[in-house]
């Protein structure tokens, strides 16, 4: 056969060919290679040359044709269709199934509780600065009560917020309207805090907080304890025990710290108080600075862990758990 008309059948035959790749191996290129041999010695390498040139560009082709078909391979798979569509399950999809974070869905369940008993919910931020961290909450200037919180800082002076409480100026500035159309302030902020401390099983570098502010012309502690206590039966679905003891904040006065006993049901043996979250009657000078009159109004704040909260509802032993990423913790819930 002519070198010619191999050239035409082969190149015909890789583009129907199941494997292309198979062409390079037909008898016809076989043939052209075995005919070499045959050829008077002037005329073998300029006719071995062009066999060459002719696999050489079969083989181009070969490479081509591939690409496309892979492509066109890929373009079929239809990331909309549900799943296991067509019987066949893409490699992705045989992974593991993913589910939201067990910390999230108990974010959201506990502001859904302050929600219907009338709060509203403010989201908190990730960088804040020490005006609002420490300034804005009557922490005086060089104060130790502010390496009690064990900051972190960038190198530009902000803060990752240590507490919630970051956000009562915020919270509460931007409630004066209400306040003085006769309202009343009832914020809660759920949010992610960050301290440089050693990590255990209690401590975190990296936990949630809920902070809780309720300004009024006669918000009592009171009326503070019946919210908490209600917020705490309601998220643990029973009657509790609570109890408060004297507690220090600069930014409340007085400051309570605010326990709950342990519940049988819970793993209690009637004997343990858990400390929960810090409160009390919003000091003068936070509600002065933000510009409310704390003759004429009165607030209550409190602040606490949501992973204590959480791992005492499923009886996690470890806070290290909750970041640690590991699908035997996640896939519990
Ligand atoms: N921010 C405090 C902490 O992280 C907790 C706290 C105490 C918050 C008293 C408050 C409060 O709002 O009134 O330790």
């Amino acid at each position: 056969m002519k070198i010619d008309e191999v050239k035409k059948l082969l190149m015909e035959r890789v583009k129907v060919a199941e494997d292309p790749r198979s062409v390079l191996r037909a008898k016809e290129l076989r043939g052209l290679y075995g005919e070499i041999a045959k050829l008077p010695a002037e005329e073998r390498g300029g006719f071995g040359r062009k066999v060459n040139e002719l696999k050489v560009e079969l083989e181009g082709m070969i490479v081509e044709i591939e690409a496309e078909r892979e492509s066109a391979a890929v373009e079929a798979i239809d990331v909309t269709a549900p799943m296991g569509v067509n019987g066949k399950l893409p490699e992705l999809m045989t992974a593991e199934s993913s589910s939201r974070h067990p910390l999230m869905v108990e974010i959201e369940r506990v502001a859904d509780i302050y929600q219907k008993m009338g709060f509203e919910v403010v989201e908190s931020r990730q960088l804040d600065d020490d005006f609002h961290m420490f300034g804005a909450l009557n922490f005086p200037d060089g104060h130790p009560a502010r390496d009690g919180y064990d900051t972190f800082r960038t190198s530009e002076g902000f803060i990752p917020p240590a507490h919630t409480s970051t956000m009562q100026y915020r919270v509460l500035t931007a409630g004066r309207e209400k306040l003085e159309a006769g309202g009343q302030i009832a914020v809660v902020v759920p949010g992610r805090v960050f301290r440089n401390e050693d990590v255990d099983a209690t401590h975190e570098h990296t936990f949630y907080q809920c902070e809780g502010v309720f300004v009024s012309k006669d918000a009592t502690l009171g009326q503070m304890l019946g919210v908490l206590r209600e917020f705490f039966e309601t998220y643990y679905g029973q009657k509790l025990k609570i109890r408060t003891q004297p507690g220090y904040f600069p930014f409340t006065e007085p400051s309570l710290e605010f326990a709950i006993e342990k519940p049988a049901s819970l793993g209690g043996k009637g004997d343990g108080w858990l400390e929960m979250l810090g409160c009390g009657m919003i000091h003068p000078n936070v509600l002065k600075t933000a510009g409310i009159d704390p003759e004429v109004y009165k607030g209550f704040a409190w602040g606490g862990g949501i992973e204590r909260l959480v791992m005492l509802k499923y009886g996690i032993d470890d806070i290290r758990w909750f970041e640690s990423g590991k699908l035997k913790f996640l896939k519990e819930f």
